[in-house]
């Protein structure tokens, strides 16, 4: 079958379609055959070593300190059960599913993971490349808003990058939990975010975020604009900072949490099952939809890679795979 590798860091243009061979799911695994995977942010920082500030370190100990340890690219799928592992309860071959690989090889014909890992069966109402764009954002943003920040109705919270792969769903997440949002985005995403359901648009292009003259209860900063010095301003008393960029900085910020009256909570998000199911579920109930930048061939790896890189998608890049069966090359 046919895979996209990587076998050093660098570019898009390290990325290219092999032959591998097909994997023979495990008991407790599924094979999924894959029809889309989304190429996120994880992907392009894992396929570019562009790990943000010091997470440089521990994530060369984890992917590789010199080049890729698994050169199988793609974390985001989904596809239809081909095959169920003997003991396999939850899913029957022609389900459609979708979610997270955590040990990647996601941008495939053929995906094996384990029944209990980050999958479920897909909404009805999603297509395949809206429901391969939603795992990674999603189950972020549900993390960071609803069990980091237990974000209750009537807050304020401040999404800055709401256009991106993690805001766009950021911004559904907290207006579905009764949130009152402000969203930051640039000049051509101000109507995106407005119609995800924020309640105001601020530009960053032309307007200082350090300076906008409110207070809020979370400030959830996707991108890595604003320090936790600048946060504090942002925020009222006792209110929280979530950055996903971990920094010095942030780190420094944190070390000194407990002296102060406006908190900074550092965390990376699990990728869980339980997750998947909830996530499904929100869709189903019409609270929250995809939200797709742009759809590439998996021939098209490298330019769908540098449209990630650019760091000014709206939601999610996904790519289509097509099926050597059916007639691909
Ligand atoms: N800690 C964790 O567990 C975790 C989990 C998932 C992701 N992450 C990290 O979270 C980050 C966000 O991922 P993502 O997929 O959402 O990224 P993304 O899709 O590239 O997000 C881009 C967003 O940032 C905005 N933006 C671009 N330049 C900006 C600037 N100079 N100032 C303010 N905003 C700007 C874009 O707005 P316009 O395009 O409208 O200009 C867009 O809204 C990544 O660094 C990723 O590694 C961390």
């Amino acid at each position: 079958m046919r895979a996209l590798v990587f076998d050093r860091y660098g570019g898009p243009d390290v990325v290219r379609i092999t032959d591998v061979e097909r994997p023979t799911p495990e008991a407790n695994e599924i094979l999924v055959r894959v029809h889309a995977s989304a190429v996120n942010t994880g992907d392009w920082r894992i396929r570019a070593a562009a790990f943000p500030g010091i997470l440089a370190i521990p994530g060369r100990l984890m992917f590789g300190i010199f080049r890729p340890r698994n050169p199988r690219l793609g974390s985001e799928y989904s596809g239809v059960v081909e095959e169920v592992g003997a003991s396999v309860a939850s899913f029957v071959e022609g389900d459609r599913v979708f979610g997270m690989s955590v040990s990647g090889g996601a941008s495939a014909e053929y995906l094996a993971v384990p029944e209990e890992s980050a999958v479920a069966n897909m909404p009805g109402s999603l297509d395949f490349e809206g429901a391969a764009g939603m795992p990674f954002g999603a189950i972020c943003a549900l993390f960071f808003l609803d069990e980091c920040a237990r974000l209750q109705p009537e807050q304020r919270v401040l999404i800055i990058g709401a256009s991106g792969g993690v805001g766009a769903f950021a911004v559904q997440i907290a207006k579905a939990l009764g949130a009152h949002v402000t969203a930051v985005a640039g000049s051509d995403s101000q109507n995106l975010v407005l119609d995800l359901g924020a309640d105001e648009a601020v530009d960053y292009r032309t307007t200082d975020i350090a300076t906008l003259g409110q207070q809020f209860d979370v400030v959830f900063d996707t991108f890595g604009a604003i320090s936790p010095r600048t946060s504090r301003d942002l925020l009222v008393e006792g209110g929280l900072f979530l950055p996903l960029n971990i920094g010095l900085r942030e780190i420094g910020a944190a070390l000194f949490d407990r002296f102060r009256k406006r908190k900074i909570r550092l965390a990376v998000n699990p990728d869980r099952k339980e997750d998947m199911i909830r996530l499904a579920r929100m869709i189903q109930d019409g609270v929250l939809r995809p939200v797709v930048d742009s759809v590439y061939a998996l021939e098209d790896a490298a330019r769908a890679h540098a449209r990630v890189e650019s760091r000014h998608k709206k939601g999610a890049v996904v790519m289509r795979i097509a099926h050597a069966a059916d007639g691909a090359k």
